[in-house]
């Protein structure tokens, strides 16, 4: 029997700066995403009708992002098939660092090769782009240049090697996307030269400026949650060298080339912030996601 799996990464942002609202509801916004080593493992089977199972995390169900992605596929090929999906969570949920888009994506690629789906690239980033802003960069990983709601992507080199220290602060915001968009304010709002010219960098093959990992939500993120800022607090001492948010938060990191100062950071911050946060080290990753039969 066909087996298939597929890694679905997480993803940081390098930087982030939203432009401005649309009449649509969205907000226009300038941001790099980067793939990371942290992933999710989604492994789909052919089977009647479609079922899905979660470990490591509780979001199974016909509202999970990735459900939805195969449903819609499914709609939009004409084809008949059904799969049962297994789910292994490895990235922290609703924390910024893109998880559910990453396996709705995973779930798109998976199920066109299980299904022998007719469907060609451009069509599933459409159905990606509609799933949510953040999928269409899922289908291809590595380092990206993104506007438009976050759906326009434009791929960048390899970032040279770094470790990035991720914290993902033990704090549970309702509709936290949404909630955080709304919160944004005329002067939240920028130009988006800071994202710009860290891509400008990137393209020339320099290295990552941390000056320019700035973030709009930062400021909305610990008007809301103000116990946040003890997490930034925590990683100025332990000797950061920058303090940056991906997403809409609450996830923090900071970056450096020099593995074991990332892993002493992580050490250092553990015990610092105990049950406030989660802490872990990773790295960038260029590989786009592979669909591989077990
Ligand atoms: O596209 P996605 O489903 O991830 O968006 C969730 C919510 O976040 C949207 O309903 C919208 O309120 C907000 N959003 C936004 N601008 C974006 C992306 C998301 O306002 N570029």
């Amino acid at each position: 029997m066909t087996r298939l799996t597929v890694r679905a990464r997480a993803k940081l942002n390098l930087g982030l700066e939203i432009t401005g609202r649309r009449s649509d509801g969205y907000h226009n916004l300038v941001t790099i995403f980067q793939a990371v080593s942290i992933y999710d493992e989604l492994t789909m089977v052919p089977a009647t009708g479609l079922r899905l199972s979660v470990s490591g995390a509780s979001l199974g169900g016909a509202d999970n992002l990735a459900f939805a992605a195969m449903r819609r596929l499914r709609e939009r090929a004409r084809v008949g098939g059904g799969a049962a999906v297994h789910l292994a969570k490895g990235i922290p949920v609703a924390a910024g660092l893109g998880g559910a888009s990453s396996d709705a994506a995973a779930a798109l690629l998976a199920a066109r090769q299980l299904w022998g789906a007719p469907v060609g690239d451009a069509t599933l980033r459409d159905l990606a782009a509609a799933l949510g802003s953040d999928v269409p960069f899922f289908l291809r990983g590595g380092t990206a240049f993104a506007t438009g709601r976050g759906e326009r992507i434009e791929p960048l080199p390899p970032l040279l090697p770094v470790w990035f220290v991720v914290v993902v602060p033990a704090v549970r915001i309702h509709r936290k996307t949404a909630t955080l968009y709304a919160a944004l304010t005329a002067p939240d709002f920028t130009a988006g030269h800071r994202v710009r010219e860290q891509s400008d960098r990137l393209r020339a093959g320099l290295p990552l400026d941390p000056e320019l990992l700035v973030n709009a939500f930062a400021r909305p993120l610990v008007a809301l949650r103000p116990e946040l800022s003890a997490i930034g607090d925590a990683m100025r001492r332990v000797g950061a060298p920058v303090v940056a948010l991906s997403g809409a938060g609450p996830s923090h990191f900071t970056v450096t080339g020099d593995e074991r100062d990332a892993w002493r950071m992580a050490r250092e911050l553990t015990r610092l912030l105990q049950s406030r946060a989660r802490v872990g080290v990773c790295q960038p990753v260029s590989k786009p996601p592979g669909v591989y039969s077990a």
